[in-house]
Formats: structure tokens, sequence, C-alpha cells
């Protein structure tokens, strides 16, 4: 097997037996066979802190916020600790942190606000590799004449071409808009070169880090991104999203607001009443990575460098996965592998991929591993654009294998001995 890249000691680091306590869905059955949970791109597991902290909120902490009594005065405080808590996790000041229903919905918003400031010529860069949700917000806003791009993919790696962006870009991009990693390939974009080269046009950026926030530490002050949104039910977290937004744009942009909802940064941003007890979830999950830092590296002391040994161990354990599936999916006659296989590229991707297995629809494949207790995804997973460009849409599109760090090398062999007897079939 191929270990190109990868760190030993990181991976001696990572207890999965202790990781695996945490999260008691993963104890399911199906079928009599033990439930493999290859479908984190669509949504992760929750370890059981989450579970305690949405519980504890509801129990004693249950109001509206600012209100002069008890319960009130701790969801005010529940909030800054959550906030403070993703402040750690993009590395980022508090009031940059803003809460939202799901990523898909903060974008329309953000997208909206910026909107107001755009006239009918200017640009926006988009790809052809990220998720639906970050294209329709920002292609909505043909509707006032802006003029929309779209940076095209290398159809052999599943890589964004470069090449094609840099001459895209012109003084008239307003902003690029691109994802960190592939919800269905697994690519990890140059975020912060397309962040630079987008600075230099004079445009802004905004960043979709849903797919990546699972597989690898965000940060925003390396990147010097505009914007970065992501969806703490992809990083073991419950089902909500976030957004970073550097404080300058969070005051000087105008969100659709109600008139008594404070000018105050980030809740300018915050429609209405929050889902509190997500939000004590939310909190709870950052803590959870901390946690699992902590153990990892016992040297740490902050909680932003606890999140970094975290992540440190799982992306060196992820990357002993995913290089045992693509070698094993190699064997199977009939696979073909959509995005980056090469393990000395091994850097270039996450433990996301997409494969065919000659004709046959992903739906069968999906609904027959899923008979056995594994769990995967078929279709296009809203990466839309992507699948038209690789020509896959009209034929029920790609089957989907997500691994995360609660995944194990067991799993990864009971789906490739299960694809094997599929393809002998
Ligand atoms: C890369 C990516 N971006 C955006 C989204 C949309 O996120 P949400 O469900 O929070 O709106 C998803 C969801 O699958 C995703 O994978």
């Amino acid at each position: 097997m191929s270990t190109a890249g990868l760190d030993r000691s990181a991976v001696n680091a990572l207890d999965i037996g202790w990781v695996r306590s945490q999260f008691p869905s993963l104890q399911a059955h199906v079928n009599g066979q033990p439930a493999a949970f290859l479908d984190g791109p669509a949504g992760t597991q929750v370890p059981t802190q989450v579970m305690h902290a949405i519980q504890s909120y509801l129990m004693g902490a249950n109001a509206n916020t600012c209100g002069a009594f008890l319960t009130s005065r701790r969801t005010d405080e529940m909030l800054s600790g959550a906030r403070a808590a993703m402040a750690d996790f993009f590395h980022c000041a508090a009031e940059e942190v803003v809460f939202g229903q799901n990523m898909t919905t903060i974008t329309f918003s953000i997208a909206r606000a910026i909107g107001r400031e755009l006239k009918p010529g200017d640009e926006i860069l988009l790809t052809t590799l990220d998720h639906d949700a970050n294209f329709s917000p920002w292609k909505a806003l043909e509707e006032k004449g802006v003029v929309i791009r779209q940076v095209d993919v290398r159809e052999e790696d599943c890589t964004l071409d470069l090449e094609d962006l840099k001459n895209k870009l012109n003084e008239k991009t307003k902003l690029v808009a691109v994802g960190y990693a592939s919800n269905a390939v697994g690519t990890i974009n140059p975020v912060a070169e397309i962040t630079r080269l987008a600075h230099a046009a004079g445009a802004l950026v905004f960043i979709d880090a849903v797919h990546y926030a699972p597989h690898g530490l965000i940060d925003v002050k390396v990147l010097d991104c505009d914007f970065l949104v992501c969806s703490p039910y992809k990083f073991f977290g419950p089902h909500m999203g976030t957004l970073y937004g550097k404080a300058q744009h969070l005051r000087g942009f105008r969100p659709y607001k109600v008139r008594p909802c404070t000018e105050q940064i980030p809740e300018r941003w915050e429609t209405g009443t929050q889902v509190h007890e997500v939000i004590a979830g939310i909190g709870a999950a950052v803590e959870y990575l901390a946690e699992l830092g902590r153990r990892c590296d016992t040297s740490v002391t902050t909680r932003r460098d606890a999140l970094g040994a975290a992540y440190r161990a799982t992306v060196a354990y992820e990357r002993r996965l995913i290089a045992r599936l693509i070698e094993g999916l190699q064997t199977i006659p009939g696979a073909r592998i959509y995005g980056i296989a090469d393990p000395k590229r091994f850097e270039e991707r996450c433990s996301t991929l997409s494969l065919r297995i000659g004709a046959h629809n992903p739906t069968t494949i999906a609904a027959f591993l899923g008979e056995r207790g594994i769990f995967t995804w078929d279709g296009n997973y809203y990466a839309l654009n992507l699948t038209e460009r690789l020509g896959v849409e009209s034929q029920g599109g790609l089957l989907r294998i997500g691994l995360v760090h609660y995944n194990t090398m067991e799993e990864v062999e009971r789906l490739l001995a299960a694809l094997h007897e599929f393809a002998a079939k």
C-alpha cells in the first residue's frame, strides 16, 4: 500500500477506539451487518458531547436573548461561547462569526447584500467544480445585469483550470466564489493562491469551505479571504451553517433586516431568532475536535492549537484510508475513479471520491451497498455543473464514497469486497 506523504507519528496518535466511542450512532446495524457510514459528505454523525450540549441548553437555558433574567443571560453566555469556539475554528475575531440556517441560505443572503452594490456589467467568477450552493445564489444576480463567468475543470483529474481562472479575471471582476474542496471528487483547490490573484485584480473572495471543514484546518488569516462559509453538520455538529466575514465587510455591506434588529456585527446578519439549542451543539462540536487534538498532542495549550493537532492527526489517518481505497478500486473491473488518483498528489485531495463501474447506474450500486450496511451517496450531490461537464449527469451521475476520521480500514476493506461482488454479478 502506498503511504506517500504520511506523518507516521500522527497516524499512531489518532486513537480510533476512543474516536468511535464518542459517536453512539456508529453502533447501528443493517441486516445483521454493522453500519459503515461512508456518507459523511452529506452530513457526519455527532459525538455524545454535542447531544448533551443540546439537551442541557434546552433543560437549563432555553430563552430568547438579551432578557433581564437567568435563562436569557445563560442563552447570551452560551451564544458568545459558541461564537468564540467558531472564532477559534476559523481563526478570526468572534464578531466576524455569523450563524445561519445553513450554508445555502447564508450564501443567498450574502449574495443579495453584495448584489445591492453591483451595477450592470460588473462580473462574478464562479467555477464548474463547485456545489450549486456556491453557484446559483451568485448566478441569480444576472437579473441585475451582473455578468457571470465560469472557470472550467480539467477533466482528467477534476482540478480547477487555473489558467482559465487567470484569463477570466479582469478589472470588472468584483467577486470570485470558489470551493475549498469538492464535495464530489475531493479536489482541494489552491484557495490561498486564488485569493491572492483575485485581490490583485480588485475582487472579493467568497470561499465555500463546507466540504473542507471536516478534512483540514481552516485559517482565514492565512487565506486572507473576505468571506468563508461552512456547515457544522458536516464537521460532527448539528444542522446549521456558519459564516466568517471580514469585520469591514460585515459592517460595510447592507443586509436585508428588520428595523429593531441591532446594527452591531455580527448580529445584524442573523435574521430573527436563531436555533439556540443547535448553536449550543456547534460549540460542543468544536470542543470535541479540540479534545481529540489534546489527546493527540498533550503539549498544546490553546483551543486553536488543539484544533491544529486534531487535524494533523485526522489528515494523516484519512490519507491512509483513501490510499488503500484508491489502490483497491483500481483492481475492480470496470471501475473508473473521478479525480486525483496519484498518491504523490494526495495533498491536493481529501478522502472523498466518486466513481462509476462500467455502465451501471450509481443508484443500483448504492442500493446494493446499502443492503449490506454500507452507506454511500449517488447522483450529483448538487455538484451539477461538474456531473454535466463530466458527461455523467444523464446516466445517474456518480457513486460517492466519503471517509472521515471515524471510519476504519475494516470498513474500506468491506466496501472493496462488496464492490468486487457487485462487479462480478
Ligand atoms: C461543498 C458544499 N457546499 C455547500 C453545501 C450546502 O450546504 P448546506 O446544506 O449547509 O446548505 C454542501 C452540502 O452538501 C456542500 O457539500
